[in-house]
């Protein structure tokens, strides 16, 4: 059965090294509306560990003025249910009083990867983001930390951060799990209108004639446009941007052995999606 945990020395306590008696830990990161994306995580972490933690908190650290962090969908009792159900041990569920008791004056600066696609946008976010899992990777130390390739960029700079810093847990990647119709899951989705919902599949058929046409030998400043184009001739939202990159380092030239990410963030009337392919060059 599964243990809801509230407070940082508690689940230090779970977790530390005596008690871990050798087991793994493998640790899914979250901010709760659990979705089949979230569960997909839990899914491997539990396929290659003994022990798995999930943790749910709306980091504000990660939000910019203006941005939805009131506003985020949550619900925790839906949330325990569905944890529990995927097979988490171990659920932290901490007070933003409980991460951030201190007025904390430290930050994290990640480089130029964090300037690209959503970093032009949300200043800051990312210095957030792993300002929260820093915090966390030290409380729960997991041998393995799950990421969906859904949020490609903050798993790009993720691997950066870990490799930087000689982080002990190995990074993990997981494919987008999408709806029927390709909408990525998300838990902004249901922020979505009725009809905004049915609009929102455009921005993945958009991203896959974008990658055939890149299959087919358009170059990539075409293919861009062909995505521009699809996304404002099928939905209401307003283009935030349309981007191909070299992936994971997010710049405009590509080193060996790298891939090419196309991505792309539309806004609708309350909310803001992302999505992305990840393709080989050619
Ligand atoms: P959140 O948006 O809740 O996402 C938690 C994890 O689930 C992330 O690794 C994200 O990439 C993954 N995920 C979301 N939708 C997915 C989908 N459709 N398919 C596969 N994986 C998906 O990302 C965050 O929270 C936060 O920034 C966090 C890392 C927890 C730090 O606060």
């Amino acid at each position: 059965t599964m243990r809801i945990v509230r407070t940082v020395n508690e689940l230090q306590a779970i977790v530390n090294p005596k008690q871990r008696n050798g087991r793994t830990v493998g640790f899914v990161p979250t901010m709760g509306f659990l979705h089949e994306g979230h569960l997909t995580l839990v899914e491997h972490a539990r396929r290659d560990h003994d022990i798995v933690v999930m943790s749910i908190f709306v980091n504000p650290a990660q939000f910019g003025p203006g941005e939805d962090y009131e506003a985020y969908p949550r619900n925790e009792q839906r949330d325990a249910d569905l944890a529990s159900a995927a097979g988490v041990d171990y659920l932290f569920i901490p007070s933003v009083e409980e991460m951030y008791p201190n007025k904390s004056t430290i930050r994290i600066l990640p480089g130029e990867q964090a300037t690209r696609l959503c970093g032009a946008s949300r200043p800051g976010h990312f210095d957030g983001v792993l300002k929260v899992l820093l915090k966390l990777f030290n409380i729960i130390d997991p041998d393995e930390s799950y990421f969906g390739m859904k949020d490609a960029q903050q798993l790009a700079i993720i691997e950066t951060f870990v490799r930087d810093f000689n982080l002990r847990t190995v990074i993990s990647r997981v494919p987008t799990v999408r709806e029927t119709d390709g909408l990525a899951k998300s838990s902004r989705n249901v922020r979505l209108t009725e009809q905004e919902r049915s609009e929102a599949s455009a921005i993945y058929k958009a991203l896959s004639l974008g990658k055939k046409s890149y299959y087919d030998g358009v170059p990539l400043q075409e293919v861009e446009k062909i995505i521009r184009t699809a996304i404002e001739k099928d939905t209401s939202g307003t283009i935030d941007y349309v981007t191909a990159l070299a992936y994971p380092s997010l710049d405009e030239n590509f080193s060996e052995a790298e891939e090419v990410i196309i991505a792309a963030a539309v806004k609708f009337t309350s909310t803001r999606l992302i999505d992305n392919i990840i393709m080989s060059t050619i």
